[in-house]
């Protein structure tokens, strides 16, 4: 992440969701890389391709997507790539290694895109006005976006990987889980404690609103359990709360949350998590959560 792109300058005095500038999708350092095509990268080119957990996905790879994989390795973010976490519609997910352990690295396949629902999202985020239809730029804005928002939702009090370099349409993260395996999902744990697991969840989303940002996909599927603390994940589609549908987005939220934890048996509905994380802050001087 370099400083210039004005992502994380959040100027303190405006509103919440407002303090994003336009992202900058312009020609990328990775596009460059690809387009010269000098000995060191068609060699990277050439020994990613050769990696055996690599070989089905990184064959769909454009050259700018391992022009952005090589440009990580080459600013030492990445030491040598792992296997894959996760295959998505649209992302795949690897385990990678960096100077201080284990990263995770989510790479958006710019033409499996499903392009026309990332523009949802987009048209109307103050942070993306002017992007056009280009395919490429809108993937690499939902990218940046993804960094954007894990970074603002960390800020938030939220636990999130941390983002740590987004490169095209390439994201390093903090990885989560231990040496065997990704962190489990809530969909896929014993919850032993359902009622003090949805105040967690509970108090996120309302983080999240008051930092200024719906996540607007968030259900068992994409929060995780990690050193017995829960994170959420996939924060790629969150809208500021400026966008024109961010409320249908939380109302969303909140029937998933809440249909969740109801079938863990917590006497929760919708209507009550909605209230809970939009109402105003409480008294400081209250009991604060
Ligand atoms: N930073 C991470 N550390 C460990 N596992 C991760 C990380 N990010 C994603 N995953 C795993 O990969 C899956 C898919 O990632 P996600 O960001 O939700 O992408 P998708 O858009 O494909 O749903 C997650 O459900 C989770 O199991
Ligand atoms: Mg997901």
């Amino acid at each position: 992440m370099t400083e210039d792109d004005g992502l994380l300058s959040a100027d303190d005095g405006e509103q919440p969701g407002d303090e994003w500038e336009e992202l900058d999708v312009s020609d990328t350092e990775a596009d460059r890389i690809a387009r010269a095509q000098d000995r060191e990268f068609l060699e990277f080119r050439k020994r990613i391709k050769n990696t055996e957990q690599f070989k089905v996905e990184a064959s769909v790879f454009d050259d700018a997507t391992l022009g952005a994989l090589y440009k990580l390795v080459q600013d030492s973010y990445v030491d040598a790539f792992g296997g894959p976490i996760s295959t998505g519609k649209e992302a795949n997910i690897y385990t990678a290694l960096a100077p201080d352990g284990e990263v995770a690295v989510k790479v958006y396949r710019i033409n499996a895109s499903d392009f026309k629902q990332m523009r949802a999202y987009l048209e109307g985020d103050p942070r993306f006005e002017g992007i056009g239809s280009d395919k490429k730029k809108v993937v690499v804005a939902w990218t940046k976006k993804e960094y954007a928002n894990l970074e603002r939702a960390r800020k938030a009090g939220v636990r999130v990987p941390e983002p740590i370099a987004v490169e095209r349409n390439v994201l390093v993260m903090e990885y989560l889980g231990d040496d065997d395996r990704r962190a489990k999902r809530l969909n896929e744990v014993h919850i032993e404690n359902p009622e003090t697991t949805y105040e967690v969840v509970r108090e996120y989303m309302r983080r999240l609103y008051d930092a200024g940002l719906v996540h607007g996909d968030l259900s068992e599927f994409n929060i995780v359990v990690h050193e017995g603390e829960l994170c959420l994940l996939d924060l790629g589609q969150a809208v500021t709360v400026h966008h024109p549908n961010s409320r249908e987005f939380l109302e969303r939220d909140c029937e998933n949350v809440a249909g969740f934890f109801a079938r863990q048996g917590v006497d929760v509905d919708a209507d009550d998590l909605l209230a809970h994380v939009t109402e105003p802050e409480p008294d400081p001087s209250g009991n604060a959560e």
